[in-house]
C-alpha cells in the first residue's frame, strides 16, 4: 500500500518535472508576453517610453532601450520590483527613480522579473525585428528543432548524443547578432552543412519566420 502510494507520488513528481520541461518559455519570451501587459502602457510596444499614457503623465517613462544598457540585472531588478530602501548602488530607489514608475514587487515574481529583464536585454540589444509570430516559432522549434539544437537551443539536443554533429548555438547573442532575418530564413530552407536539413516545401514561409522570430528571444 505505502509502496504503491509512494510509486504513484513518484510518477507524479516525474511527469510534473517533464510537462514543466516542455512547457517552460525561454525568459526573453516569457518577458515579451508579461512587458505587453504590465510595462507596454507607459514604456510603449517598443520600449522607447512612448505608451498610451505616457502623454498624461509628467514624468516621462524611460527609454528602456538606452537606459537598460548601462544597468546590471541586480540593479535592474531593484529598479522594477522597487523592494527594500537603499537599494540601488546604496542610495534609496527614489533618488534615481521616482515615484511614477510603480514598484512591482508584491505583483510580480522574481522569476517573472527575471524574464523581463531578459526581454529588456532583448530589446536594448538586438539590431533585428521580430519578424514573426514567436508563439508559433516556440510550438515548432519544440517539436522538430530541438531533437538537434536542444529546447533552450544551445546546440545539444538528444540527435547530438547519437550522431557527431555540431548544430548552431542559438542563445550565443554575439554570432546571432550578425546573422540577419534574412539569412537565417536562408539557412533553415536550404538546409546547412551536412545535417541541418532543408525545410523548404516542408514548413511554410510563414511558420520559417516565426522559427526566427523564436530564435531571436533564445539569445541572451
Ligand atoms: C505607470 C507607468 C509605468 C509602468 C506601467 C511601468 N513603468 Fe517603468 N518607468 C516609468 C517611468 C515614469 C519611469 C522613469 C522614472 C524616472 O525617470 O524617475 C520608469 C522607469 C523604468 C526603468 C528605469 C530606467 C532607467 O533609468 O534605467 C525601468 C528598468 C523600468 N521602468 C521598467 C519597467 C518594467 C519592466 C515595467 C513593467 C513591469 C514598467 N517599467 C512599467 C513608468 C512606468
Ligand atoms: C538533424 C539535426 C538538425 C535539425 C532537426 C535541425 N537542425 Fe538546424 N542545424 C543543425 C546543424 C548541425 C547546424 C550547423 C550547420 C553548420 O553550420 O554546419 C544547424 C544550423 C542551423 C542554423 C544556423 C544557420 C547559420 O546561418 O549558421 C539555424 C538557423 C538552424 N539550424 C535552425 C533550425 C531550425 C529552425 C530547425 C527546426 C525547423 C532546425 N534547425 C532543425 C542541425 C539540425
Amino acid at each position: 500500500m505505502v509502496k504503491k502510494l509512494m510509486i504513484g507520488m513518484m510518477l507524479m513528481i516525474f511527469s510534473c518535472l517533464v510537462s514543466n520541461a516542455y512547457a517552460d518559455y525561454p525568459p526573453a519570451y516569457e518577458g515579451r508576453l508579461l512587458f505587453t501587459s504590465y510595462c507596454l502602457i507607459c514604456h510603449g510596444p517598443d520600449g522607447k517610453g512612448n505608451g498610451p499614457l505616457s502623454v498624461k503623465m509628467n514624468i516621462k517613462p524611460a527609454d528602456l532601450t538606452v537606459t537598460v544598457r548601462t544597468r546590471s540585472d541586480t540593479i535592474l531588478k531593484k529598479i522594477i520590483s522597487g523592494a527594500g530602501r537603499q537599494t540601488i548602488t546604496g542610495r534609496d530607489r527614489h533618488n534615481l527613480i521616482s515615484q511614477a514608475m510603480p514598484e512591482w514587487e508584491n505583483i510580480l515574481s522574481e522569476q517573472e522579473i527575471r524574464s523581463l529583464i531578459a526581454y529588456l536585454r532583448f530589446i536594448s540589444t538586438s539590431k533585428h525585428k521580430l519578424m514573426g509570430d514567436p508563439e508559433m516559432g516556440f510550438k515548432l522549434y519544440e517539436r522538430y528543432c530541438q531533437a538537434c539544437h536542444g529546447l533552450e537551443g544551445e546546440g545539444d539536443g538528444i540527435m547530438t548524443s547519437l550522431i557527431k554533429m555540431e548544430p548552431m548555438d542559438h542563445t550565443n547573442p554575439a554570432t546571432m547578432s550578425g546573422l540577419s532575418n534574412e539569412e537565417l530564413v536562408q539557412s533553415i530552407e536550404n538546409g546547412k552543412g551536412d545535417f541541418m536539413p532543408a525545410w523548404k516545401g516542408i514548413i511554410s514561409r510563414e511558420k520559417i519566420e516565426a522559427l526566427v522570430s523564436y530564435i531571436r528571444l533564445l539569445a541572451n
